[in-house]
């Protein structure tokens, strides 16, 4: 008969231990019991990088690597890119339903009515030096946002929780804008309440000395269904550090700091900045092959391909490469584009990247959108910390309410030296 457990036996003493399976793991607590001899501390199991060890359990976004599928709360995000604006999947995302007629209206129009930062805010978004990246802009003015809302700090209160949330989807567009213009030298265009979510956006940074900014549809729309495509991604290493910080209960404008932190990397949402380095130094076609050669040889990695999930092609990369197309016709074709298609085309049919699996992820196209649509590469990684928020506050909000949440503290294996005694001054080497 079937049990749902795992027997293990140790060899070094001969002991068998049964742990039982739930959800297709087993506890990495229940290994402790595994002891050579009764001082031992117990086995763990080692997973740096969490290659492979749940960190949590949770109900917001499901990915499957091997077959290219991403689900928000159970939705399959192409219907999600086709039918939902940006606000009503980050309300599905905060609160697991999407949302009805009147709580999508009270929902934009509370969003809407947060856009507006403090003009304190304001000044000290302006003492950044001149050419400062807007990721650390963004970084330091959110960490910031936490000593103008002291209240922000008593997380568990329901209510605190409600209009911080509010409060870090409304204000990152204005953050994120008012970063752009100050490292153009731009003067600061405060938000329009008359438009939706990415045209406000777009308003705050394009608008010039026309009297009301109109966005274009078809590059507000691209822009609204790029923020769905990065509005969450399970337990990636910004929600982890959402999470993780989140952990010892700091308010979520210290948490979502760090997040963008994390995000901030080439390795994470910086990838986006990459890509078009990346392209910018192959510079035409029959410089392909080359560079992928010595990609192959681990001098580099070719950025925006590969994913630690994903397994087949990324479906994120899938449905920007089709909103590409809409964008070109208002913008003109990037010019990098034929690059990229045909780096695609080599890459995908290279036995180096067949075996590893490697495809093109979500960063592999959205730089050249956002390039054509005029963003300085340094915006890129801006964008989808703003989609991005949503997500880590879902994942927070989850946190907070799981009863089996403690503060994160990994272990470690210690391979250090044993005691030894101090060496005084003089006779170190
Ligand atoms: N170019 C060349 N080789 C690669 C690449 C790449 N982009 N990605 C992975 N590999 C190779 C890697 O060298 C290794 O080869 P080998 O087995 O011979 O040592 C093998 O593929 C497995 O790589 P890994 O480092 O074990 O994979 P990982 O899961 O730790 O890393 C990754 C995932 C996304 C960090 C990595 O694929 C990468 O660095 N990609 C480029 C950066 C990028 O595009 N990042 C955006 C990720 S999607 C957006 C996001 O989540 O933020």
């Amino acid at each position: 008969m079937s049990k749902d457990t795992l027997t293990i036996t140790d060899n070094r003493t001969g002991k068998e231990y049964e742990l039982p399976i739930e959800n297709d793991t087993i506890k990495a607590t229940d290994l402790r019991q595994i002891k050579v001899n009764d001082d031992d501390f117990g086995m763990m199991s080692y997973d740096p990088a969490f290659g492979n060890t749940a960190s949590c359990k949770s109900k917001v976004t499901f990915i499957d690597g091997e077959n290219g599928i991403l689900r928000y709360r159970g939705y399959p995000i192409e219907q999600l890119a086709e039918k939902s604006s940006f606000l009503e999947v980050a309300y599905l995302l905060i609160h697991g339903e999407l949302p009805t007629k009147t709580e999508l209206e009270n929902w934009e129009h509370d969003i809407t009515h947060h856009t507006y930062i403090n003009e304190s805010i304001k000044k000290l978004m302006d003492g950044y030096r001149y050419d400062a990246h807007p990721m650390g802009m963004l970084l330091g003015t959110v960490g910031a946002l936490s000593t103008f809302y002291p209240n922000a700090k008593d997380i568990f209160d329901k209510d605190v929780q409600n209009i911080e949330i509010r409060r870090l989807i409304a204000k990152m567009p204005t953050i994120a804008a008012f970063s752009y213009r100050h490292m153009m030298g731009l003067p600061f265009v405060y938000p329009d309440n008359d438009l939706s979510y990415a045209g406000n956006f777009l308003n705050m940074m394009f608008k010039m000395t026309e009297a009301k900014y109109e966005p274009n549809p078809a590059i507000e729309r691209a822009i609204d269904v790029l923020f769905i495509l990065h509005a969450d991604h399970e337990q990636n290493c910004s929600a982890s550090a959402m999470r993780n910080v989140g952990s010892s209960h700091p308010d979520p404008y210290s948490a979502t700091a760090a997040a963008i932190a994390a995000l901030y990397g080439p390795l994470h949402g910086g990838a986006n900045e990459a890509v078009l380095e990346m392209l910018a130094e192959i510079g035409s076609k029959d410089r392909i092959p080359q560079f992928i050669e010595r990609a192959k040889k681990g001098e580099f990695r070719l950025m925006g391909f590969g994913h630690r999930v994903y397994k087949a092609y990324d479906p994120r990369a899938k449905i920007i490469k089709d909103i590409a197309h809409d964008v070109f016709e208002v913008t003109g074709v990037n010019p990098y584009l034929e690059i990229a298609l045909e780096l695609e085309k080599i890459a995908l049919e290279d036995e180096y990247f067949v075996k590893r699996r490697l495809y093109p992820n979500v960063d592999f196209y959205s730089g050249l959108i956002y390039q054509s649509m005029g963003l300085p590469t340094s915006m890129f990684t801006v964008l989808f910390a703003i989609a991005r928020t949503s997500g880590w506050l879902a994942q927070w909000l989850e946190f907070l309410n799981d009863p089996e949440s403690r503060i994160a503290r990994p272990r470690q294996v210690y391979l250090g030296e044993d005691e030894r005694k101090y060496v005084p001054m003089n006779k170190r080497k």
